[in-house]
């Protein structure tokens, strides 16, 4: 396990190989194991591949085109886009993409009130542990993965295309890896760690 925590890299190559279906699902049942608050276990997972992966990146596009148009929901992240279009690309060559839904979360339109608003985050903390384990996994089978977040720059189109209540909060690309980047840079442990005694 300590070996997949070091291996593990984002991949943003994949052959068109397609991963069996013995091995999704070990991958889901991995996330499926995670901690979450209060045990509620919020997340669910929407997997689309086939003729569902091309309608899924339709959606995807039609959102970054509307961020470009000027009604944009990140005005603030035009600077991204270009990134946002390199990750459909991504997603286009992975055979599976897997959605990952806070079926406890409101719309990202909702105000919250501080109460809730800590509901929501121990709730997206599951989740992320959730996500972890399924990279975890699929590391240690060799299958590639890519956390992606750029899902934001077509937030609704996905959350219409994707039918999901809740929240969506993010998806991973999965396919077998034609890339195997080094490790990418992480500060030093002395910047980030603070110890107490
Ligand atoms: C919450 C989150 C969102 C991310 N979103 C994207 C994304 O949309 N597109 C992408 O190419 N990479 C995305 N990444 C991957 C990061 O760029 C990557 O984890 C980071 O650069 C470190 O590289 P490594 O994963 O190979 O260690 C995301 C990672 C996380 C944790």
């Amino acid at each position: 396990m300590i070996n997949a925590i070091y291996e593990r890299r984002s991949i943003r190559k994949f052959s068109t190989t397609p991963i069996p279906e013995k091995e999704l699902l070990d991958i889901i049942q991995s996330g499926i194991k995670a901690p979450s608050s209060k045990n509620r276990q919020p997340w669910k997972y929407i997997v689309v591949q086939g003729q569902a992966k091309e309608e899924m990146l339709k959606a995807f596009r039609q959102g970054i085109a509307r961020e470009e148009s000027g009604n944009a929901l990140l005005p603030q992240s035009r600077q991204h886009i270009a990134g946002a279009k390199y990750t459909v690309e991504i997603m286009q060559q992975a055979p599976v993409s897997v959605f990952v839904v806070n079926s406890l979360g409101k719309d990202l339109f909702t105000e919250l009130t501080p109460e809730e608003r800590i509901y929501d985050i121990c709730n997206i903390q599951s989740i992320s542990a959730s996500i972890q384990n399924m990279l975890l996994a699929a590391t240690e089978k060799g299958i590639g993965s890519l956390w992606i977040c750029d899902i934001y720059f077509a937030y609704e189109e996905l959350c219409q295309w994707l039918n999901c209540d809740g929240q969506l909060i993010a998806a991973i690309a999965l396919g077998y890896p034609e890339e195997f980047p080094k490790e990418r840079p992480r500060r030093k442990m002395d910047e980030v760690v603070a110890w107490r005694s």
